[in-house]
């Protein structure tokens, strides 16, 4: 054995670095289940740390290379140039308002928000001294009205939970820009196969995953996209038209609406009574 040689230890717990390499793609994304990455000499550690994000990765807080590959896919299906993946949707929307809004700033929200949304604003926010006033989402004038010159944020749902008001984006946009604010929606119950409100004017969209992205109860997380100001696409490049988007808003009548939600939590209830069922099974011995 060279001087060099790893010794048994050292092999025992690293000898899974020397990794294969794979010519083919693989059918389904590889996981990068690492907090840091391993680098073949102080340079090159040295280039990465420099940039954290655009040389390599370097640690999977800063990047990672299945999230980056997860960003990429929602992305193309939003129409963004960039998406942040987060652990959930609160994580999200507080990242993402945290960013635009600093002490002294004021947001204009819609009334029509998410339980957990309106206890962000109403607790963490407020101790940090971001002051946030509410109005219907479909009186546009009352939007207006609320807004200050300390405001920097208008914030709405596309399609709020649970009352399903659904904000008319192209209105609130302009609402949003004459003012110079950024126009923030959290899209979670409309995915990117329904609309994709960059499209509308939004400057920022936020999903939780959990919900319509992911489908199937079995995952939590959420990323918010974005596109840069001035690269909206016109009116006549929108990819869904007016009438489409009229159409889909129209699908969802009070009443369709009404049912929809509560068959989604009847269904929510039966998967967790069948998994109390499961969970309360003795483990099989065969
Ligand atoms: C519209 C909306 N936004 C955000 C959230 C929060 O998402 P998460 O539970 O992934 O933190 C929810 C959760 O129900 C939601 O319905």
């Amino acid at each position: 054995m060279s001087e060099r040689d790893p010794g048994f230890s050292t092999r025992a717990v690293g000898g899974w670095t020397q990794m294969p390499e794979v010519r083919q793609h693989p059918a389904s994304p590889p996981l990068y289940q690492t907090a840091t990455f391993i680098f073949d000499d102080i340079d090159d550690f040295a280039s990465v740390a420099q940039t954290k994000i655009s040389g390599g990765y370097l640690y999977s807080r800063w990047a990672n290379p299945t999230v980056d590959m997860l960003g990429r896919v929602i992305s193309s299906l939003e129409g963004s140039e960039a998406t942040a993946c987060f652990g959930s949707g609160m994580g999200a929307i507080a990242g993402t308002l945290l960013s635009l809004l600093s002490n002294g700033d004021h947001m204009v929200a819609a009334a029509q928000l998410y339980g957990g949304t309106h206890g962000l604003f109403g607790t963490a926010f407020k101790r940090a001294g971001i002051s946030v006033t509410t109005a219907d989402v479909g009186d546009h004038a009352a939007i207006e009205a609320a807004f200050s010159e300390r405001t920097k944020v208008l914030y709405c749902e596309t399609i709020g939970n649970p009352t399903m008001n659904v904000a008319d984006l192209d209105a609130l946009a302009s609402i949003a820009r004459a003012h110079d604010a950024t126009f923030v929606t959290d899209s979670t119950f409309a995915p990117p196969v329904m609309v994709r409100p960059l499209e509308h004017g939004a400057d920022l969209v936020c999903h939780s995953a959990t919900k319509y992205l992911g489908g199937h109860a079995d995952v939590t997380g959420a990323w918010c996209r974005v596109t840069p100001r001035g690269s909206r696409p016109s009116d006549t490049s929108r990819s869904i038209p007016e009438a489409r988007w009229r159409r889909s808003t129209r699908g969802l009548s009070r009443a369709a609406s009404k049912r929809s939600f509560f068959a989604s939590i009847a269904s929510v209830r039966a998967r967790s009574r069948w998994r109390a069922r499961w969970r309360s099974t003795p483990p099989c011995s065969a």
